[in-house]
């Protein structure tokens, strides 16, 4: 049997559900394999297998889909501390560090994974990679509207060396810009080569002053579950 990708995110999404024990605080991530551990998170509520639980959602769309699931909802303000996260990723690399934000919701994504004891990362077999940034596909970094060719610019320079290229990301219908859950833009960059030591490479983004957050997630994840063809494989930090 050959399993489509989609089958193959839902079964990353089941497995890491398994962790989610009653009275648990618990980050609900975006994009389409936390969909599926969210949909069985309120499957399993409905069915009575568990209970008291509290979802903080890590953006507008999940807190409509919890909702919509009767998952009780609460927010970091209330909950500074959150027992699990479930979230996707875009790009996982054998250290475990990830790349997110293809959705737009890196942001509160960060925020709320941050502040988990234990963050169970869920992906299909296609987002692994050896290096975070090195794919040739986008590496998003939210930033302030105002001014955002400037910050793109101050984006790009700071890894020329790496032929790094910044594209506001746009919606393709109107090429409007995208906006974020907060008011903000995403700058998607794009490397031709590896951007070096990625800690350094975090650190001199974050400094940018027009620079919200970016998708790199470094020493975050404290469980990969990877679904593949051949099966499913769990990896622990
Ligand atoms: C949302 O902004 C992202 O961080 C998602 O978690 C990530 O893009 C993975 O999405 P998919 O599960 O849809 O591939």
């Amino acid at each position: 049997v050959i399993l489509t990708q989609d089958e193959l995110k839902k079964i990353a999404a089941y497995k890491a559900v398994e962790y989610v024990e009653s009275g648990m605080v618990l980050g609900l991530g975006t994009g389409s394999t936390a969909k599926h551990a969210v949909d069985r998170i309120g499957e399993l509520l409905k069915q009575g297998q568990l209970q008291n639980i509290v979802g903080i959602p890590t953006s507008k769309k999940t807190h409509e889909q919890a909702l919509s699931l009767g998952i009780p909802l609460s927010d970091l303000d209330s909950h500074p501390v959150l027992d699990l996260a479930i979230d996707g990723a875009d790009e996982v690399d054998p250290h475990l560090n990830l790349v997110k934000g293809r959705g737009g919701s890196l942001l509160r994504e960060k925020m709320v994974e941050g502040a988990c004891k234990k963050f169970v990362c869920i992906v299909d077999e296609s987002k692994l990679v050896k290096h975070v940034g090195g794919s040739g596909l986008a590496m998003p970094v939210e930033v302030v509207p105002f001014c955002w060719k400037f910050t793109a610019k101050k984006l790009q320079d700071l890894f020329e060396y790496a032929g790094c290229v910044g594209k506001l990301r746009t919606f393709v219908e109107n090429s409007k810009p995208f906006v974020t859950d907060n008011g903000n833009y995403i700058v998607d960059l794009y490397f031709q080569k590896d951007m070096g030591d990625l800690k350094a490479a975090s650190d001199a983004i974050l400094q940018l002053p027009g620079v919200v957050e970016h998708g790199m997630f470094l020493d975050m994840a404290t469980t990969v579950i990877v679904a593949g063809e051949l099966g499913i494989t769990v990896k622990n930090k």
